[in-house]
């Protein structure tokens, strides 16, 4: 009788009805229970040290899973390379915080060959089959080697460049493309000559008095200015006003957040300890900046078909489009700042390297010199298109690009499952290309590490030097290749080719004290372009015979303004 009536109790609606008025605690059936209690009497009974013990062995045993995965299963194994880069992203880390990733890379490509595994999941590259295989494989313009996450900081909107979607990038590339037209260039050169006037009105007037100016300041403020006008009518007024927005000053004041940001992606479970890294001061002014260039923007948009002149957000949101819903405002302030960062950061390195590199070396910069002013009856004729048949201006250009190329940080993507200049690399594996190991590489280029013009000459210029002949000029692609190519490259001509010449040998830094040429390595914040504009964060001084030995920098130089008089 008991046996039936304990039968019953456990049958469904019995346990049911039992289940109504129990505790949560007390739903297990008894026969289960018992075994539960137990362990939790002996888990309790655990000493401190014990957990401690337990603790370790567990995470002993799941590094040394993970390390044997990553040695001799994961897909990238068969690939040599640091050991600790293969199990470890601390490899990356560790290069990245102190500035030496590029040159990281470039020694490992030295030791272990043309292919490089420098991360557990990622692969670098330095032949130039293999950057084309990279960044120029694509179908309709959709890139096959998606971008990898690499900067994100759009709060869910990643606009153009952090866009790791092919179809989504498309999309907003094709809609931006025609503001880099060469008419839409055009229509856009008065308001670059503008500034360009009003820098050198200003190097007249504070550039010739006693210690002269901090150079790379000046460019930065002529730079932003034009760039944030011809982005979206933004006016800064830094050059007029000589004084730093507080667009400029968040972007530095956030440099180190945003190395931080790049590396603990890689580690997620720290990740939320990179707001650690961002200094009071700068959530103030980044905050500031923010609502500064937001109040912009509604004025922008308010401005719809009655601006001024021409600039990129006539292509964002013609005058003929609907009113901006506010998921699309956020997308809107998200391009919007991505291509005035773009465009004001590689404008304002190219124009200072290429004087600092020149004045390095007094007789070429000498016929620089010349070769402008023999070239320009007056100031007024010096206009992009007259510029055009100036090859030593342009090689000069191009081999400060050489030597500051911006994908220092290797402008990584991810592969589909294709052939990287002849192996084939499985899908999800990262790829990226050795940019600053192939432009310091002696394999490719004579003399790699000086500041030689000379090498981009046509062979019938008097100072072409047949040296350079073979060097691998047709391989080198400042603004990369491909549909993620740069969309800015007529224009950066326009503004830097234009800044030079009309300062035509007036800027000196002569005599050139050692600390004005010492070269401040500073990891720029939203590496603009998507790019990582150099290697690391940090400060070092280069010694003065060494300028371009180091990774793509921004140097500081005191200059000076020569009245040549006339023109
Ligand atoms: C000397 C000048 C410049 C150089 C060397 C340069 C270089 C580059 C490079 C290498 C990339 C590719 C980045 C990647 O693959 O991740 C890029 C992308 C880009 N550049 Fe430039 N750039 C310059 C000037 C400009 C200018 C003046 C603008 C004007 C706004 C601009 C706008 C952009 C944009 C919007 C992208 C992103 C393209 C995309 O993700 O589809 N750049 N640039």
């Amino acid at each position: 009788m008991s046996t039936s009536v304990s039968r019953q109790s456990n049958s469904f609606p019995g346990f049911f009805v039992s289940v109504v008025h129990t505790r949560p605690s007390q739903l297990l059936p008894t026969a289960m229970a018992f075994p539960l209690r137990e362990s939790l009497e002996c888990v309790a009974g655990i000493t401190a040290i014990q957990w401690t013990t337990l603790a370790l062995g567990a995470v002993s045993l799941y590094a040394s899973v993970r390390c044997f995965y990553h040695l001799y299963l994961h897909p990238a194994s068969r690939f040599p390379g640091p050991k600790l880069a293969a199990i470890s992203n601390v490899w990356y880390a560790y290069y990245w915080v102190t500035g030496k990733y590029p040159m990281a890379i470039a020694k490992a490509l030295n030791k272990y060959g043309d292919v490089v595994r420098i991360g557990p999941n990622e692969l670098v590259f330095i032949s130039p089959k293999a950057a084309s295989d990279i960044y120029a494989s694509h179908t309709k313009h959709m890139e096959h080697f998606p971008k990898a996450k690499f900067v994100d900081l759009g709060g869910g909107d990643k606009g153009l460049t952090w866009e790791t979607d092919p179809a989504k990038h498309r999309d907003v590339a094709k809609r931006i493309a025609p503001a880099f037209s060469v008419k839409s260039i055009r229509s856009k050169e008065p308001t670059m000559h503008k500034y360009i006037d009003l820098f050198v009105w200003k190097m007249r007037e504070v550039g010739g008095q006693q210690g002269g100016i901090e150079l790379r300041t000046w460019t930065d403020w002529v730079a932003m200015d034009i760039s944030a006008e011809l982005a979206y009518g933004h006016e800064m007024h830094q050059v007029e006003r000589a004084k730093t927005a507080p667009f400029l000053d968040s972007l530095w004041g956030v440099n180190f957040f945003v190395a931080i940001h790049q590396i603990l992606h890689r580690f997620p479970l720290l990740s939320p300890l990179q707001y650690a890294f961002v200094p009071p001061a700068a959530i103030v002014s980044e905050l500031r900046a923010r609502s500064l260039n937001r109040a912009k923007l509604e004025q922008r948009i308010a401005q719809r078909g009655a601006t001024k002149h021409a600039d990129h957000f006539d292509q964002l949101s013609p005058a003929s489009a609907p009113d901006p819903m506010p998921r699309e405002k956020k997308h809107l302030e998200v391009v919007a700042a991505q291509l005035l960062i773009a465009g004001y950061e590689p404008i304002s390195s190219q124009f200072l390297c290429t004087l600092m590199f020149s004045l390095q070396e007094p007789k070429l910069h000498q016929q620089l010199v010349d070769e402008i002013r023999s070239a320009f009856a007056r100031y007024e004729d010096i206009t992009p298109d007259a510029l055009a048949g100036l090859p030593l201006l342009h090689a000069a250009l191009l081999e400060t690009l050489r030597l500051t190329f911006i994908g220092g940080g290797g402008l990584p993507r991810v592969s589909p499952g294709a052939t990287v200049d002849g192996h084939h690399i499985p899908r999800g594996v990262g790829v990226q290309y050795a940019h600053w190991a192939f432009t310091r590489s002696p394999r490719y280029f004579h003399e790699p590490r000086c500041f030689r013009p000379q090498r981009w000459l046509p062979a019938d210029h008097p100072a072409w030097d047949p040296a350079f002949a073979s060097d691998a000029t047709e391989h080198f692609f400042p603004f990369s290749q491909g549909p993620r190519s740069c969309p800015g490259m007529g224009l950066r001509g326009a503004r830097r080719g234009c800044l030079l010449p009309r300062c035509s040998g007036r800027l000196t830094s002569s005599p050139c004290p050692a600390k004005s040429r010492s070269f401040l390595r500073t990891r720029f914040a939203c590496t603009a372009c998507g790019a990582n504009r150099s290697s690391g964060f940090g400060c070092f001084r280069g010694r003065n015979r060494d300028l371009t030995n180091e990774a793509p920098s921004r140097p500081s130089l005191s200059c000076r303004w020569k009245d040549l008089g006339g023109r």
